[in-house]
């Protein structure tokens, strides 16, 4: 395994890999690597020669009164579990080696990055769909993966691969969860134990949200009154949103619904906001 701080460096490096005729794939990462994260990094060599992980803390997606300085970070723990999985790079730029003095251009999806969680943090898609495209050129893999876990966030990634042509496969990996069935995150970790046990609550909605459609169920608004009810058996847990929308385009669905929607759910437990998300239908 290379670990490569420098865009030069691992540019040189995978061009001679790509001469060779190997495919290479890439996984984004903000580091403090779970098992959520390396279920992408199987896939990843599961479906590629080369696996590239990238390990960026990436600013400009951070709001102003988000605590950029507190981000988790175990960069000697990462490069264990990366040597482990047999991952071939890992690229380890510092801030100004991404963003260099003068750049002011963006990325930006104006729709989709102002709805849901682009609501409650302005700029945050902004910044993801600017590091992503830095990223994608700098390593120009043939295939990239992202959770579903994020789901904003991979639905705002295809979009700009179609509308911008760039020429890479996207898989979503399904969200990997813990043993109670909360989606592993870093930000588990933060939770007082109190809150870990109660946060269970948010896989139980979203099951309880299966189980309707499962029975014949297709009414958005009694979906999302019994969703909500189960979160607000919970008193630990602030009910931020519950969304249902269109699962491609992410466009709110009204009365009855044919298509395939997702379930969007915004938990806080003290300062910690927890997100789940799953397609029913
Ligand atoms: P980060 O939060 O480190 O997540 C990296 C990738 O791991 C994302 O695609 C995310 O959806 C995926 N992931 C996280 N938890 C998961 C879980 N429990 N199961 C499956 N996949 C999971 O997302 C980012 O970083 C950044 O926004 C990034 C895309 C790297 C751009 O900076």
């Amino acid at each position: 395994m290379k670990v490569i701080a420098t865009t030069a460096e691992l540019r040189a490096a995978l061009k001679s890999e790509r001469q060779q005729g190997k495919s290479v794939g890439l996984v984004p990462t903000m580091g403090y690597l779970h098992v959520g994260h390396m279920a992408l990094v199987h896939e990843a060599k599961r479906a590629c020669d080369i696996t590239v992980v990238s390990i960026f803390v990436n600013p400009t997606q951070f709001g102003p009164n988000e605590d950029l300085a507190a981000y988790p970070r175990d960069m000697k723990g990462d490069l264990a579990k990366l040597e482990a999985e047999g991952v071939d790079y890992v690229f380890t730029p510092e801030v100004a080696e991404i963003y260099r003095p003068g750049a002011h251009t963006i990325v930006d999806n104006p729709l989709l990055s102002r709805i849901l969680i682009g609501k409650i943090r302005p700029g945050h898609f902004r910044g993801v769909t600017t590091v992503v495209t830095k990223l994608f050129n700098i390593v120009q893999p043939d295939h990239a993966f992202f959770g579903e876990k994020d789901y904003q966030q991979l639905t705002i990634i295809r979009r700009m691969v179609a509308d911008l042509d760039m020429p890479i496969e996207i898989t979503g990996v399904a969200t990997v969860r813990e043993h109670d069935g909360l989606a592993c995150s870093s930000r588990n970790a933060m939770l007082r134990p109190e809150d870990r046990k109660a946060s269970v609550v948010l896989a139980k909605s979203l099951a309880k949200a299966e189980e309707m459609v499962a029975q014949g169920q297709r009414s958005v608004p009694a979906i999302r009154n019994a969703v909500r009810a189960v979160l607000e058996t919970e008193k630990r847990g602030i009910v931020e949103s519950v969304d249902i929308r269109d699962a491609e385009t992410l466009d709110p669905v009204s009365g009855k619904f044919k298509q395939p929607v997702v379930v969007l759910l915004t938990v806080r437990f003290g300062k910690v906001r927890l997100i789940d998300q799953q397609v029913i239908g």
